[in-house]
């Protein structure tokens, strides 16, 4: 039995699974790479942040414009909806990979609903740009 995601220390260890596949994959790890260049010891701090503040309710731990940095980085290359459909595939692996449980499942529901939220927003016939 996989423990479930009860503590910071378990959101670090997913976010950073989660970030290692990323930067590895072959359909969007070359966005992260080479279009945004990521700091990724500074990003990762924040990603911890969001899924804190996320699944634990850490009040404070995040402030930011999320969707607004995604437009940023679709200005200089476009977000299709595969990508979003990728890095959603590696976040719910990820998760499953690692724990199992009630806050699982939230995280997968959440990540899911943010994805699907953004998708139509920057590929399709309602997207901004
Ligand atoms: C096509 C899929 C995606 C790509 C290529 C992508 C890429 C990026 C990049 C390059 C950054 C900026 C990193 C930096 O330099 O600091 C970023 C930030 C971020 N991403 Fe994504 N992302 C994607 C989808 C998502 C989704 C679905 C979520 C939903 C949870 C998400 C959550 C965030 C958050 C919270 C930040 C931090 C924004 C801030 O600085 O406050 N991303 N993303």
């Amino acid at each position: 039995m996989k423990p479930d995601i009860s503590t910071p220390g378990d959101v670090k260890t997913l976010i950073d699974s989660f970030y290692a596949r990323v930067r590895g994959d072959d359909l969007i790890g070359y966005i992260f790479n080479d279009v945004a260049k990521v700091d990724w010891p500074k990003h990762l701090p924040v990603m911890y942040a969001f899924w804190e503040f996320m699944l634990l309710g850490t009040a404070d731990a995040y402030r930011g414009n999320p969707i607004q940095a995604h437009f940023d980085l679709h200005d200089k290359h476009p977000l299709k909806a595969e990508h979003f459909d990728r890095w959603l595939l590696l976040f719910q692996t990820t998760v499953d990979d690692l724990f199992e449980g009630e806050k699982a499942k939230d995280a997968k529901f959440r990540a899911f609903a943010i994805a699907e939220t953004w998708k139509p927003k920057f590929d399709g016939p309602f997207a901004k740009k």
